[in-house]
């Protein structure tokens, strides 16, 4: 139903929006030279390393490398999807999103389909409270060990006995059955005959970020198959990108420090019993990839929580690995395994909340249960197993980001399996971590391949885009980043006013945008004074190597087929411009 939003919109938004008002009613910022500083709201800190540039209209952090522009903050810190982030700001602007084309489908309006289910969620409230037989279901809550208020809290309802209890309600017409439908809540016989997919079930409402309603869960009561019977794949729910509990947790505490990640929806629940409300579930899947992003996005530090049986070790190993691409620096991951036999909820009502909550300040940290379970595996006594380790080990560890728990675990390694391995971490050096003091920009900037030093350069100040007799000859250069480096300057010629932020926008859903981030995020800590210089000699020094490789060309085809007139013309002149210089 609705178009794309053009970029000129989002420029002009970014121009209008203050990034350090913007931040600053959120996080009081101080000043700090000409940026604005605070602690990171992205990673736990107590000097603050989280800097706000006005004039580029862009946020850093030095400690944990996040960045981003006005849009990303509000992604990244309120959890809003994109358009939403911008709505938001045109909104304080009292500003209009236009949208492209009108009549391109770029999806669906969903709006209808969260009605409906918020719809059946009200229904199904209704019914714990009201229907015949909900006598059953309140007792089966109580007999969990439930209250009222938890179960409000989580919008616990009952699907009562019968086929069509929710066709009754609310499938009156064509539309409404046919949102049923699609947002996965009847089940069909054949075609043309559908029935309610969750009978006689207590119904746990699995909600977005934002609280709607996008599935269930339906548990049984008392024993039977399935156990849960949970919503399909629709439009609005994908259970491998959400996380059962989220909301609430969310909710219930203002600035969450830490998720537990635990098996089941009862567990949960359970737990929030028992005043611990950081508690969510995967949604009877493993681990995937989004859920890492999801929970690093929304804290620092996660516990995964698995039983103590051969499964649940199985399942934390499987966790393990999903997680290690995702340990960036500030980011902290731990294990709890339960003694065989318990889950969240039957140990925290054994033990309370007190001994449950030791249990999660001791849960080991990755690196332990990495070593400690490969350590397992092998014979330590023996050179040849302690080898065998190294192998074992050198695939996980590479899956790490670059950063500091790499290095301590590659040198956790070289001690665990002798001195001889030590230099096992072949990556390239870490690009000057925790730059606190300002690395002098020569020396820095020289760390870096020029071109993607002019690229560096140029996002960060993109009014270098105006500065007279930009050397030229560069653009011929058959090198990576080369186009990348054209096409924004191009841009900027016809739009020079934009900032870094604008132009970090453009690039949102391009694969080279988050290396556009890193780069500016990288530079913003460097003095600005000399930078126009570098930019200078940067592009002149591509233009003299462009003109280099033509030289070696011609030299070459010289030697070989033979030159054109033209080109032996053009050789010539080379050659003499590389004389007088
Ligand atoms: P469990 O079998 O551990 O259930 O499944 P539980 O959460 O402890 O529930 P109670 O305590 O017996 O009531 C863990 C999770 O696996 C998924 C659900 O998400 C459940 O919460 N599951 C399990 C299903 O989707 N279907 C099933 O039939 C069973
Ligand atoms: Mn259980």
């Amino acid at each position: 139903m609705t178009g794309r939003i053009p970029p000129p919109f989002i420029d002009e938004l970014l121009n209008r929006v203050d990034i350090v008002d913007l931040i600053n009613s959120r996080i009081p910022l101080k000043k700090a030279g000409k940026e604005y500083q605070a602690c990171c709201p992205f990673h736990d800190e107590k000097t603050p390393s989280f800097t706000v540039s006005r004039e580029k209209q862009f946020y850093h952090c030095f400690g944990c490398g996040a960045h981003g522009t006005a849009i990303g903050f509000l992604m990244e810190y309120e959890r809003m999807e994109f358009v939403e982030a911008v709505e938001e700001l045109a909104a304080r602007q009292g500003l209009n999103v236009p949208r492209e084309g009108g009549n391109r489908p770029t999806g669906p309006d969903h709006r209808p389909l969260y009605d409906t289910l918020e719809q059946a969620t009200l229904f199904f409230q209704q019914q714990l409270r009201h229907h015949s037989q909900a006598g059953r279901a309140v007792e089966y809550l109580k007999k969990r060990g439930l209250s009222g208020e938890i179960a409000a809290t989580f919008g616990i309802g009952f699907a009562p006995p019968g086929w069509d209890n929710l066709i009754q309600r609310l499938g009156h017409d064509e539309g409404q059955l046919s949102r049923l439908r699609l947002s996965g809540m009847l089940s069909e016989k054949e075609q043309q005959s559908c029935y309610d997919r969750f009978r006689d079930r207590i119904m746990f409402p699995i909600r977005d970020h934002r609280g709607r309603t996008i599935g269930f869960g339906g548990r049984i009561m008392g024993d039977g198959k399935p156990k849960y019977l949970n919503s399909p794949e629709t439009p609005l729910f994908h259970k491998g990108r959400q996380l059962y509990g989220l909301y609430e947790a969310q909710k219930a505490t203002r600035e969450l420090k830490r998720l537990l990640v635990v098996e089941g929806y009862l567990d949960v629940v359970a737990l929030a019993q028992f005043d611990i409300h950081y508690a969510v579930a995967t949604l009877g899947t493993a681990t995937t990839a989004e859920h890492m992003e999801l929970l690093f996005r929304t804290v620092p530090e996660v516990v995964f929580c698995f039983d103590g049986d051969q499964a649940g070790r199985k399942a934390g190993w499987k966790a393990l690995e999903t997680a290690l691409p995702h340990m960036r620096d500030g980011r902290e991951v731990r294990f709890l395994f339960l003694p065989e036999g318990e889950d969240p909820d039957s140990m925290i009502r054994k033990e309370g909340n007190n001994r449950f909550q030791q249990r999660i300040t001791e849960a080991s940290p990755l690196s332990s249960f990495l070593f400690e379970r490969l350590a397992a595996e092998v014979d330590m006594a023996s050179l040849a197993g302690r080898a065998r380790l190294a192998e074992l080990a050198r695939p996980l560890l590479t899956q790490l980001p670059k950063g500091l728990l790499r290095q301590m675990m590659f040198n956790r390694l070289g001690e665990t399996v002798g001195i001889e391995q030590a230099g096992m971490d072949r990556g390239p050096a870490l690009p000057l971590p925790q730059r606190k003091q300002r690395a002098p920009l020569r020396a820095f900037l020289g760390t870096m391949p020029p071109v993607r030093r002019a690229v560096a350069l140029l996002i960060t100040n993109p009014q270098f885009a105006r500065a007279e007799n930009l050397p030229s000859g560069w653009e011929r250069l058959n090198l990576p980043g080369v186009p990348l480096l054209k096409e924004l300057l191009e841009i900027l010629r016809n739009q020079p006013n934009l900032t870094t932020a604008s132009l970090l926008e453009r690039w949102r859903e391009r694969e080279e945008g988050k290396h556009l981030g890193k780069l500016a995020a990288t530079l913003l800590p460097l003095p600005a004074e000399g930078q126009a210089q570098e930019f200078h000699d940067t592009l002149l020094a591509l233009a003299r190597q462009a003109l280099e490789a033509r030289t070696e060309a011609l030299l070459e085809k010289a030697a070989g087929e033979g030159l054109s007139a033209e080109e032996k013309q053009l050789l010539s002149q080379l050659l003499a411009q590389k004389a007088t210089r």
